[in-house]
């Protein structure tokens, strides 16, 4: 039997192991909501004149007495229409608008970690760090940003136009390792949200850079090796036509 002090150590070491601060931070700092002078109940918000008639659409596409399920597509808007995040007032707007208790938006907003409930730069640049992107340098690719824009993860940049996050597999391991950036610059009529893949240390820098003089970066795959998704140095299996299916001879069955 080990003493407390000894149970209390080994627990302590198992979390450092599974959670090294040095390496890897969970995304919880845009999640969470506490009273300031621009973000609290009485600061008052509303969707857009050309958005309302937008939220009058989407909520057509549920049933009336349903109409809740579109919670995550309003949250949405409000983000994309708010430059990038959703203060308390949005969400009671929100709630307001689908009639829902508004814990009940709220629980949305911080369960989904593409809602973010504090400020983001104008273009939010989520570096993927799950398993494939890792094991092909995501933490170069994430050193890189932030040392380029003196940063630290979760923070925005001083003249308001970037911040940096960390977004778990994004779907798009073949092309490892890949960043996301949602560009909120042009509100939710040109809002956009890219994927770039293969990226690294130095070309993600290209594309911050890029992205600051107001281009537009090629999207997709980043390696000219590559299209698509397709294999780096063109198709290694599958060179010819395939053969059509042989046909059976059926009388002779
Ligand atoms: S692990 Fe990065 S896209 Fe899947």
């Amino acid at each position: 039997m080990f003493g407390i002090a000894e149970v209390a150590r080994r627990a302590a070491v198992r979390l450092r192991v599974r959670v090294n601060p040095g390496v890897r931070h969970f995304s919880t700092a845009l999640n969470y909501h506490l009273d300031s002078p621009d973000n609290n109940p009485n600061v008052p918000w509303e969707f857009t004149e050309a958005n309302k008639e937008r939220v009058k659409e989407i909520i057509t596409h549920y049933p009336s007495n349903y109409k809740q399920s579109a919670v995550i597509t309003l949250l949405d808007l409000a983000q994309q229409q708010h430059g990038g995040w959703l203060p308390v007032s949005a969400m009671n707007k929100v709630a307001e608008v689908l009639e829902m208790a508004p814990i009940r938006v709220f629980e949305v907003a911080t369960f989904y970690t593409m809602f973010n409930r504090t400020k983001v730069g104008k273009y939010h640049l989520l570096v993927c760090g799950t398993t494939p992107c890792m094991i092909r340098g995501s933490c170069d690719i994430e050193g890189a940003i932030l040392k380029h824009l003196g940063v630290k993860r979760n923070e925005v940049t001083k003249d308001g136009m970037f911040s940096v996050g960390e977004m778990e597999c994004m779907g798009c391991c073949v092309n490892a390792p890949m960043i996301a950036v949602a560009d909120y610059t042009k509100g939710s009529e040109g809002f956009t949200y890219n994927y770039y893949e293969d990226v690294t240390p130095k070309r993600v820098v290209e594309i911050v850079e890029m992205l600051r003089r107001g281009e537009t970066p090629p999207v997709g795959t980043q390696n000219p090796d590559r299209i698509m998704a397709g294999p780096a140095g063109g198709n290694t299996t599958l060179l010819s036509e395939p053969k059509p299916p042989p046909c059976r001879d059926l009388d002779s069955c």
